[in-house]
């Protein structure tokens, strides 16, 4: 493989596959949400909805890791998760939070900002619920972000509520559920040619979506 140091240098991409039409843009975030989403799966089903979720340590620190974004609505983005990780124990402390979804193989980029709150208990059931049963006991004998030893073994107490499995069916456990981002600020990002790459803004306020144009 040719040296990638020497290769990052002089990867030039010119954007140029798409572009935003700021004479005609929809009023509602949403909808373009909805259509750059629509894109995005038609392009690569298995990886559109990832996104970068970015949360706030009570030292102020900043910590980012990828999640899948499980349903969206003009409520919010929603994604599950362990609630003893942690994600969740600074969302728990700091609810602001920030989304970005990027697709390359579009050139476009959605920054998104927002509180994120648990889901009910009843979303979550359903969620979980729905779930092949590998994914359901995996969450469990998973406290996710806890230090384990190196030599942990998963695979014995898998088999052992495989074997529990055949007679019942893995209820959700309490520390595992749902959260939804209440979204407040959406930037629409599209590459363009000479790096004079398109970005929309909204941001609510007063209930209200306002909408602005950032220079690149
Ligand atoms: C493609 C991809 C999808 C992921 N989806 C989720 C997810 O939906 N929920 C989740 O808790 N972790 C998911 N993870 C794992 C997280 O990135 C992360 O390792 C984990 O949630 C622990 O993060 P934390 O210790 O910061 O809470 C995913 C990772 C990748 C690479």
């Amino acid at each position: 493989m040719s040296n990638p140091k020497k290769n990052i240098e002089n990867i030039r991409i010119d954007y140029d596959k798409s572009k935003i039409d700021f004479n005609s843009i929809h009023t509602s975030p949403f909808n373009l949400f909805n259509s750059w989403m629509t894109q995005a799966f038609q392009s690569d089903k298995e990886n559109a909805n990832a996104f970068v979720l970015s949360t706030i340590s009570n030292e102020i620190a900043p910590s980012s890791r990828v999640v899948l974004m499980r349903g969206f609505s003009e409520k919010g983005l929603v994604f599950y998760t362990n609630y003893n990780s942690q994600k969740s124990t600074e969302i728990m402390s700091n609810n602001n939070v920030s989304a970005n979804f990027f697709w390359p193989q579009l050139e476009k980029q959605i920054r998104i900002i927002g509180n994120a709150e648990k889901i009910s208990k009843e979303e979550s059931d359903k969620y979980f619920n729905s779930r092949p049963l590998e994914s359901k006991i995996g969450a469990i004998i998973s406290n996710q972000s806890s230090t384990i030893s190196l030599d942990h073994n998963f695979e014995k107490e898998k088999e052992k509520l495989q074997s529990q499995s055949n007679s019942y069916s893995p209820k959700r456990p309490e520390n595992w559920g749902g959260f939804i981002i209440k979204i407040n600020h959406f930037e629409f990002w599209q590459g363009r040619p000479s790096r004079l790459h398109d970005r929309l803004c909204y941001t609510l306020e007063n209930n209200k979506w306002v909408i602005s144009r950032k220079s690149p």
